[in-house]
């Protein structure tokens, strides 16, 4: 069961569980795959979408679902990790995504965390972005301190692909992936938030009751940098499916 209604000039969609969200979120990718040639799609990591991929993953067992005319750009990628390392995002996609669809491996696009020429390694991503056409469908996720990709709270609106230093909040909230919090990289390369604002399309997941206040925050609270996830209220096009518990602050629960 779910309820629609629009905040702010975002539609939002309240699922009662995170699996049945999850499940609209893919209902929204397979949407895009299978009316849109050439498809383009801005991709997560995060705990949030790993659901939502195993589904895709498993209607493209079941059902046949294809990936091989579809690009994706990931968001951002930690600086200083390998494509092989564990933690980096290029294996945590091939692993919950890529390596079980037949997305080709060249269309998919990550910023790589080693790049010699880090600000080459910025502007060639965006250049990238432009020369397949732009972004159809961006997925997003939230973080507790309304960033999104790794845009965190003081990003400017017309900020662009580039190195940024996590904040120390976020740099904690990762640690659960590594070692110890030593082991997490202090530096990412991420998309900008004007270069997701060019997205045709945004579909931001969020779940569980941890997340509640950032999404009542960014749908309800003032729009400004001081929560980059606002900012997408000056996009026309932005869906934000939810859970019960992520939507336990918003009015409309
Ligand atoms: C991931 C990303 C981040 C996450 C956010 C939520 O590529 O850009 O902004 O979407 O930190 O992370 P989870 O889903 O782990 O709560």
């Amino acid at each position: 069961m779910s309820i629609e209604t629009q905040i702010s000039g975002i539609s939002v969609k309240v699922y009662s569980t995170s699996s049945d969200a999850s499940e609209a979120v893919a209902n929204e990718i397979t949407q895009e795959i299978t009316t849109r040639d050439h498809c383009v799609l801005g991709l997560a990591t995060g705990g949030t979408p790993v659901d939502c991929y195993q589904r895709l993953v498993e209607r493209h067992r079941n059902s046949g679902l294809s990936f091989a005319d579809v690009t994706t750009f990931n968001l951002d990628e930690y600086i200083g990790l390998a494509a092989d390392h564990p933690q980096s995002y290029r294996a945590f996609m091939q692993a919950q995504l890529f390596d079980h669809v037949d997305v080709r491996r060249e269309r998919t696009w990550i910023p790589s965390g080693v790049a010699e020429d880090v600000s080459l390694e910025c502007t060639t991503y965006e250049s990238r972005i432009r020369e397949a056409g732009g972004i159809d469908l961006q997925l997003l996720g939230l973080g507790h301190n309304g960033h999104i990709a790794f845009n965190e709270p003081g990003s400017p609106l017309e900020s662009r692909t580039r190195q940024v230093e996590l904040t120390p909040e976020t740099i904690q909230k990762n640690a659960r992936f590594f070692a110890d919090d030593e082991s997490v990289p202090r530096h990412a390369i991420t998309m900008g938030i004007a270069t997701i604002l060019e997205a045709r399309r945004i579909v931001m997941l969020v779940t569980g009751s941890s997340k509640a206040a950032a999404v009542s925050a960014m749908v309800e609270g003032p729009v400004g940098v001081e929560c980059p996830a606002s900012l997408l209220r000056n996009h026309p096009q932005v869906q934000l499916i939810v859970d019960e518990a992520a939507a336990a602050k918003l009015d409309v629960s």
